[in-house]
Formats: structure tokens, sequence, C-alpha cells
């Protein structure tokens, strides 16, 4: 189970990369307000990595921080950027699935627990990617469209969600 564990603070720390290198993308396109959105995303997702990180600690096992694998730099456009963290997000989210498996095979019931508020966050998480990307469908690349989403999403903030949550 710690070694799973530790395996998804390497993935959660691909996943904060990950969204810091779209949010530089949008930065160069001059879409300030995407960029925005997506440095707040990879904020959160250091909070995923360490509140795993603190979880291993708390349960008396080793955390071993590793490489993490390069992450994509370069994008067609706007649609594709959602797409590919969508999928990402789902596969973050079979991760996660696979942590409670083995923490039900292990009968752990402590990281059973733990790993809830994980599930809980992807649900929210694909959710909020799939709002995304169906605006941009209406949108269809229309300027003023993107103009308006851009500001839109220059108004998230970063809240911490693993301090707004009950502990
Ligand atoms: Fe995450």
């Amino acid at each position: 189970m710690l070694n799973a564990l530790n395996e998804q603070i390497n993935a959660e720390q691909y996943s904060s990369l990950l969204y810091l290198s779209m949010s530089a993308w949008f930065s160069e396109k001059g879409l300030p307000g995407f960029a925005n959105w997506m440095y707040i995303q990879f904020q959160e997702e250091m909070t995923h990595a360490n509140k795993f990180f603190k979880y291993v600690v708390e349960r008396g096992g080793k955390v071993t921080l590793k490489a993490i694998a390069q992450m994509p730099v370069d994008f067609k456009d706007i649609v594709e950027v959602f797409e590919k963290t969508k999928t990402h997000e789902e596969h973050v989210t079979s991760l996660i699935n696979n942590l409670v498996d083995i923490a039900i095979e292990e009968r752990d019931h402590a990281a059973q627990s733990f790993l809830k508020w994980f599930v809980d966050e992807q649900v929210e998480e694909e959710a909020n990617v799939q709002e995304i990307l169906d605006t941009l469908k209406l949108i269809n690349g229309q300027g003023n469209g993107i103009f308006m989403l851009d500001r839109e999403m220059r108004q998230r903030v970063f809240v911490d969600p693993t301090v707004t949550a009950a502990e």
C-alpha cells in the first residue's frame, strides 16, 4: 500500500507540472485567463501530492521522490489542451481507483478512509474539465467567445482544497 501511495506522489507531481506547462503555453498565446486557470490547477495538484506525502509520513512510511517524466510543452489548440486534461484526469481517476482496490485487498481501513477524499475530488475534477470542453464546443473557435471565456477564467482564485475540506 505504501509503495503504491509513493507512486501516486510522483503521479500528482507530474499532473502539477503538466498543468504548469499548459499555463505557460496559454501565456505565450496571449490568453492570461486560461493561463491563470491552469496555474491554479498546477497549485491544486501540488496540494494533492503534498496530501499523499504527509499521509505516507504519518503512516511511518518512507517517501521516495522520483524523477518526473517530461510533460508535453506544445499543443495544437485550446480544445486539444482541455482534451488532454480530460484524458489525464480520467487516468488519475483510474490510479486512485486502483489505490482503493489495493486498500480493500489489504484491508487497510485507514487508507480507504484517506482515499475517499480523492475519489470525490476526481469526480469534481472531471466535471470541471468537461464543463470547459462543452463551453469550448459551443464557442467553436470564435474569437469573441474565447475572449469572454478567457475573462471568466481569469476570475478563478486558488483555494487549497485539502485545507477547506474537513480534516
Ligand atoms: Fe490530483
